[in-house]
């Protein structure tokens, strides 16, 4: 399999990271718009993707959402609602602000006793929704993911089984001590994405950006992510870039 070497792009100012994300996002669902498709897409959680989800939502493009459908990357299990769950903080600064029809939006259920149960709630509405057959996975045109400081990506920690998944779309992850358990997407949904945008921000995540992009270590989740069809892309501010290799910043964006 082809390593397709990521875009990176480094900004200095949140303003121009955010415009470039917002441009990248409406360039991908004018295509789909012209090929006569929906948008199909799968949001991170997170702090670092809120901005750009309220960037997204002051648009005032009900055409976009209209033709948008909106499926979660990863979700922390609990009673519907809590108040560390993705789905909640996409309602609160993308869903509910932009007046994203109620049908298009696919969350995580949390409804469920275990995560487990949760995690298979979820796979069978996407292989609904994608009408699946036996074997094949969704193919979304735009997943957005972050990076932790360890390197995990979505709810792929290292060294945990849901890495090595190559049969489920979505699976269950427990996790020790006070951790909430989740319930994430996995690897060969994003190797087989259309889009696949990091967005990752601070001083903290240089080392591992770093180890991300330019060393590609394999025990990382973020670096196992190896699109198929397209260049993974990178929006970093000039924080997190800043163990890069000097031919890396030099990327100002996407006109
Ligand atoms: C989540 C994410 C997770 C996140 C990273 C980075 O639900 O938390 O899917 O993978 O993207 O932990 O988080 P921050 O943006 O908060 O640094």
């Amino acid at each position: 399999m082809a390593l397709l070497f990521p875009n990176v792009y480094l900004f200095d100012r949140e303003s121009d990271l955010l415009d470039s994300a917002s441009r990248l996002w409406n360039r991908t669902f004018e295509e789909r718009l012209q090929s006569g498709k929906r948008f199909l897409v799968a949001l991170s959680g997170g702090t670092t993707p809120i901005p750009f989800y309220q960037r997204l939502a002051a648009q005032e493009r009900p055409d976009i959402w209209e033709r948008t459908d909106l499926f979660l990357v990863d979700e922390r299990f609990g009673a519907p609602d809590h108040r560390d769950s993705n789905g909640r903080m996409l309602k609160e600064n993308l869903i509910r602000p932009a007046g994203f029809p109620s049908k298009n939006v696919h969350l995580i259920p949390l409804d469920k006793k275990t995560p487990e149960e949760s995690a298979r709630a979820y796979e069978e509405s996407l292989q609904i929704f994608f009408r699946l057959g036996r074997g094949e996975f969704p193919e979304f045109d735009f997943i957005l993911l972050g990076i932790g400081t360890d390197g995990h990506t979505a709810s792929l920690f290292p060294g945990t089984p849901a890495l090595d998944e190559i049969e489920r779309a979505a699976v269950a992850v427990r996790l020790e001590g006070d951790r909430r358990d989740r319930v994430t997407l996995t690897l060969p949904v994003f190797n087989r994405a259309g889009k696949i945008v990091f967005l990752v921000r601070g001083e903290e995540k240089a080392e591992i950006v770093h180890r991300v992009i330019e060393k590609r270590e394999p025990s990382l989740p973020a670096a196992r992510v190896r699109p198929l069809h397209e260049r993974p892309i990178f929006f970093l501010d000039r924080k997190a870039g800043r163990k890069l290799s000097s031919h890396l910043q030099g990327n100002r964006g996407v006109s």
